[in-house]
């Protein structure tokens, strides 16, 4: 705390003397002046230039389909990046590479410890009321069966309710869940806590139904959490399909019975890194605009959409305005996240180790819920903040992308905005994200390089104008 007041009191004594610096104008420097709605108008739409610049390289010109090609050729090369793999730091070691050949400062990696865990074999097979192998992924974190498997009866339940009014019912089975798709906020419980409510009510394991609106036969996977005085039971996700079909059978009184084989296995915490690229601030390098997607991801598909779209559209924004000559007031810094999909891991790290600088962060923007078509932002801040971000919003008025909603859907950003640091997520055409998401179809085929150029417009032009406003963006902690 003390190091913030020390300097704020230093920016203040510059602003004050005013002089090695040039000031014309002394009040411009002090951190968090509100404009007049007009003022603010003017000193936003003067970057119009800027943000036609950045559309015609980015969607028309010289990089187009960078983006998409640079992305491509990383997942093609490595694949999936789950964190703990060396084929995950194998591709960090690329992208610190790439980095620092495409001309952006301060390229380096910072570790973090993150979880390891392997997959193994796994098979789920209905043996009764007939043979029907299934298509089935393990969830993260879920320990393995005994040799041979479980073999048990299944116990079909709609939610966690019917499993508690059931509980008499599940000794010894393995607990089937197939929950309603409502949205993936409300129904992800279910992967989260479906292993872990199972065994509080006996059961020897549980499946879920994948978590979608929408499925062609597609297991998908994700991290689930044990309890600490609970017993670990093995869980995997089923299809749409699987669940559907064995409520119906158990709601036709069909006994069913399933073996469920599986060998993964939590290997402990291991080194892993993210990755930070910047282009440094001309006028106050130590104030920063983070521009942010996770670089690891699940051990299945390309982990292209997720999240190696929002991951490429970060460097890409740093890229677009590094290849036009720009440099803002402030340090626009890319930060590629480990261990995203073991919950937030690289990102907290990254929080702990940087908070001592928070009154310097200006503005955190990650882009993890797809690259389609944008449509604007989410946004979290307060009233003078969000009037900005709207106004710069504006400038995206060429390629139809200038909504803003509220709240930013914070994810490895939501550290920073839980504390008062304005912040926001890319809003997109997304209405497909779910049907990809964490499963074998998660692959290059899914992006769209012509999408991927808006999206990298977007983040490059919001990143870049709210770096080189006068003010940093207000906000409301007095202590930020
Ligand atoms: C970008 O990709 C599109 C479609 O694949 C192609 O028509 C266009 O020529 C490409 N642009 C550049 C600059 O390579
Ligand atoms: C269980 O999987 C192991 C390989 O991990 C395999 O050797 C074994 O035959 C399987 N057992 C059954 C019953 O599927
Ligand atoms: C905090 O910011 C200062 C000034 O930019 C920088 O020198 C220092 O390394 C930063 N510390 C951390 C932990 O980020
Ligand atoms: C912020 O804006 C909201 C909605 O526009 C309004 O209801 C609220 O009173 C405003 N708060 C302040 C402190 O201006
Ligand atoms: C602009 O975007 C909005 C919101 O995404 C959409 O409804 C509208 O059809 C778009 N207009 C054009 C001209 O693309
Ligand atoms: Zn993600």
């Amino acid at each position: 705390m003390a190091t913030h007041i020390v300097s704020k009191a230093f920016v203040a004594m510059v602003v004050l003397s005013g002089v090695a610096q040039g000031f014309t104008d002394g009040s411009e420097t002090l951190k968090f002046v509100p404009h007049s709605k007009t003022d603010l108008k003017d000193e936003i739409s003067q970057y119009q230039d800027i943000a036609d610049e950045i559309i015609k390289l980015s969607v028309y010109g010289a990089a187009q389909n960078q983006s998409y090609n640079r992305l491509a050729e990383m997942v093609d090369r490595f694949g999936n990046r789950m964190s703990g793999t060396q084929n995950l730091e194998d591709a960090i070691d690329y992208m610190l590479d790439k980095l620092k050949g495409d001309g952006l400062e301060n390229v380096h990696g910072e570790p973090v410890m993150v979880p390891s865990w392997k997959r193994g074999d796994e098979s789920a097979v209905m043996l009764q009321p007939r043979y029907h192998p299934m298509s089935i992924l393990g969830l993260g974190s879920s320990i393995g069966t005994p040799q041979g498997g479980i073999t048990a009866e299944a116990l079909v339940v709609r939610s966690f309710d019917e499993l508690h009014r059931r509980a008499t019912e599940a000794k010894g089975k393995i607990i089937v869940y197939n929950q309603d798709f409502i949205s993936y906020g409300v129904t992800v419980q279910y992967r989260t806590d479906g292993a872990y409510e199972a065994a509080m009510v006996g059961g020897v394991a549980s499946l879920i139904r994948s978590v979608t609106p929408l499925s062609i036969y597609s297991p998908h996977t994700g991290h689930q959490v044990y309890r600490d005085g609970v017993k670990q039971i093995p869980t995997a996700c089923i299809t749409v399909e699987d669940a559907e079909m064995m409520w119906r059978m158990a709601q036709r009184g069909i006994k069913i019975v399933l073996n469920l084989n599986m060998s993964a296995e939590n290997i402990g915490m291991v080194t892993s890194r993210n990755t930070v690229a910047e282009i440094i601030g001309y006028k106050y390098p130590e104030q920063v605009v983070l521009v942010s997607g996770h670089l690891d991801s699940w051990d299945v598909g390309q982990g292209a959409m997720d999240d190696g779209g929002g991951a490429f559209i970060s460097w890409q924004a740093l890229s677009l305005i590094h290849q036009l000559g720009l440099r803002p007031k402030r340090t626009l810094r890319a930060v590629l996240w480990t261990g995203e999909e073991q919950g937030l891991v690289g990102s907290q790290a990254y929080y702990e180790a940087h908070k001592i600088n928070i009154s310097n962060f200006d503005f955190v923007m990650e882009s993890d819920a797809g690259t389609f078509t944008p449509q604007g932002l989410g946004f979290t801040g307060n009233n003078g903040s969000y009037e900005v971000i709207k106004n710069v919003l504006q400038l995206l008025a060429p390629i139809n992308a200038t909504l803003i909603s509220t709240p930013a859907d914070g994810g490895d950003v939501a550290f920073w905005i839980q504390q008062g640091v304005p912040g926001a997520s890319l809003m997109n055409d997304n209405s497909r994200y779910m049907y990809f998401h964490h499963t074998n179809g998660d692959s290059m085929t899914v992006q769209d390089s012509h999408q991927m150029d808006l999206c990298s417009a977007l983040w490059a032009v919001v990143s870049f104008v709210v770096a080189d406003l006068d003010n940093m963006l207000p906000r409301d902690n007095p202590n930020l």
